[in-house]
């Protein structure tokens, strides 16, 4: 058996130069830092985009930013930065996601970064066949991707390629307003196997393949040509025992070795041993109901004045995409609220919110989630949610109470969660309510047993039932179809 290509558009690090350096930092979202992990274990080599356009690299770096990513095990595909206009933050980004996510008026449907798109797969899918031997197995990511493995597929009929995908798949009735919707599907098809997080976006693929190109669909086998393509889902877990032991890590912090952070969380909590910290922390992004949480605290504010002073919502906003118009308006509209809300019930003592817009260092996401007495987490829609799965694992003690959105993928798994409808300000402003009143039997009760099940279904576990479903769909005989 052959290597395992892992392919995504975001690589484990991204490269920045500064001063005719190159530093990497670490990427944040739930593909890059899920498959880290996965990656880091195997002797795997992982393709994608370096994060900086090839105007941005000059000659003399470009052998240091090569050796740079061989240190992480990955190698780059080069993108112009008007590549990255119309394939990143044009189709990817002003089209799909959006329109995966069920925001259908912020899609929008421009020929001319399809064409990027196309162009921009082709390039990943070449990067694919130069690095590949016929035994690799190839692993292609998420959305950005979805033409790659048929792209593969033509010059290299029979190489095993599985593709994840790790945003929802939407509802026939929102999939069929794509201009282009028989090829993105056509282009998903070149693989063996295509991965889902929940049997819901598993179901809506399968409907849209009947619909759409006139399949044959059983159970979850499609059947194209003299092949037979497997679909199936595959929740995501995290790496539980990391989050795990440095919660407990955390803990034993004698004061001079604690972060600033972690300092100045522990200060207030010495302070008032009533008060509640309520933890939010999303990239900045329109699917995850940020706007809307703020709305639902200063309804909970207003409508249970008694906890003025005694809770507090801790805010990380991680900059995301801010080329795209739609995150420009949202940064603007959520800078706004806070101040609002902080403007409206601050008192000396008391400051509602506290509004991190940047991303944080591993050990202060850490800091926040063991010091946080609820993590209120409620996307309007989401394919997975990778934090409340993070903030159980760090809950050492089992107290914490998640409240959770229904429409994160997540969900489905954390049925022990206090899971809540985001559009409904009353049933959230009562969830908050009853989990600063839980008592902590309950919380234990409830955490013990998401914390076993995320135990068990790691992100390791993950990554091992996809390889093994591929493999197995592989090794079958099709030549009777
Ligand atoms: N994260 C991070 N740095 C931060 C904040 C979050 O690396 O400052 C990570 C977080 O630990 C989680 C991921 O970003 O693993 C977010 O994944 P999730 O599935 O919740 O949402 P996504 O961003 O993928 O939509
Ligand atoms: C989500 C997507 C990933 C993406 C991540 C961060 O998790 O599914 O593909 O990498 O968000 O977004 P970015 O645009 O910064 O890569």
């Amino acid at each position: 058996m052959g290597k395992t290509i892992i392919i995504s558009n975001r690589l484990p690090v991204q490269l920045q130069i500064s001063n005719g350096e190159i530093t990497a930092i670490p990427s944040v979202g739930g593909l890059a830092t899920g498959m880290k992990s996965v990656h880091s274990g195997g002797d795997s080599l992982w393709i994608g985009w370096s994060g900086l356009t090839d105007e941005e690299i000059p000659d003399e770096l470009a052998p240091k930013i090569d050796k740079a990513l061989k240190e992480h095990g990955s190698s780059k595909v080069n993108l112009t930065s008007s590549e990255v206009d119309g394939f990143y933050f044009g189709f990817s980004n002003r089209t799909i996601w959006p329109l995966f996510h069920y925001f259908l008026e912020y899609s929008e449907f421009e020929l001319k970064n399809w064409d990027i798109y196309k162009k921009v797969n082709q390039k990943f899918a070449d990067a694919i066949l130069e690095a590949a031997d016929d035994d690799d197995t190839i692993w292609v990511h998420d959305y950005q991707l979805m033409l790659v493995p048929q792209m593969v597929r033509e010059k290299k009929p029979d190489i095993s390629i599985g593709f994840f995908l790790h945003i929802p798949f939407p509802s026939f009735e929102i999939f069929r307003t794509l201009p282009w919707r028989e090829k993105i599907l056509e282009g998903l098809l070149g693989s063996d196997l295509i991965g889902f997080h929940t049997y819901d976006y598993e179901r809506h693929f399968l409907s849209s393949v009947r619909r759409l190109l006139g399949l044959d669909v059983s159970f979850n086998d499609i059947y194209m040509d003299d092949r037979v393509i497997k679909v199936d889902s595959f929740p995501m877990g995290i790496d539980y025992k990391k989050f795990n032991e440095a919660a407990k890590e955390n803990k034993k912090n004698q004061p001079e070795n604690q972060s600033e952070l972690q300092r100045r969380l522990n200060k207030h909590k010495d302070a008032d041993k009533e008060a509640k910290f309520f933890l939010s922390i999303d990239r900045l992004d329109y699917t995850k109901g940020i706007a809307k949480r703020l709305y639902a605290f200063e309804y909970f504010l207003n409508k249970y004045p008694q906890y003025k002073e005694k809770v507090r919502l801790i805010i990380l906003a991680v900059p995301s995409r801010s080329n795209v118009p739609q995150y420009q308006l949202l940064k603007r509209e959520i800078d706004e609220l806070v101040g609002r809300i902080n403007g409206e019930f601050s008192t000396v003592s008391w400051t509602p919110i506290w509004y991190f817009y940047r991303s944080m260092p591993f050990e202060n996401l850490i800091d926040l989630y063991t010091s946080c007495d609820i993590a209120w987490l409620t996307p309007i829609r989401d394919g997975m949610n990778l934090v409340a799965k993070e903030y159980i694992a760090t809950r050492t003690d089992q107290t914490g109470v998640l409240i959770l959105s229904e429409m994160a993928g997540s969900a489905n798994e954390m049925n022990e969660a206090m899971l809540v409808n985001p559009n409904n300000f009353e049933q959230t402003a009562d969830a908050l309510k009853e989990a600063i009143t839980m008592p902590k039997e309950e919380q234990r009760e409830r955490n013990s047993i998401l914390q076993k099940r995320l135990e068990r279904y790691n992100v390791e576990k993950w990554a091992n039932d996809f390889m093994d479903s591929l493999l197995d769909q592989k090794g079958k005989d099709f030549s009777h179809v």
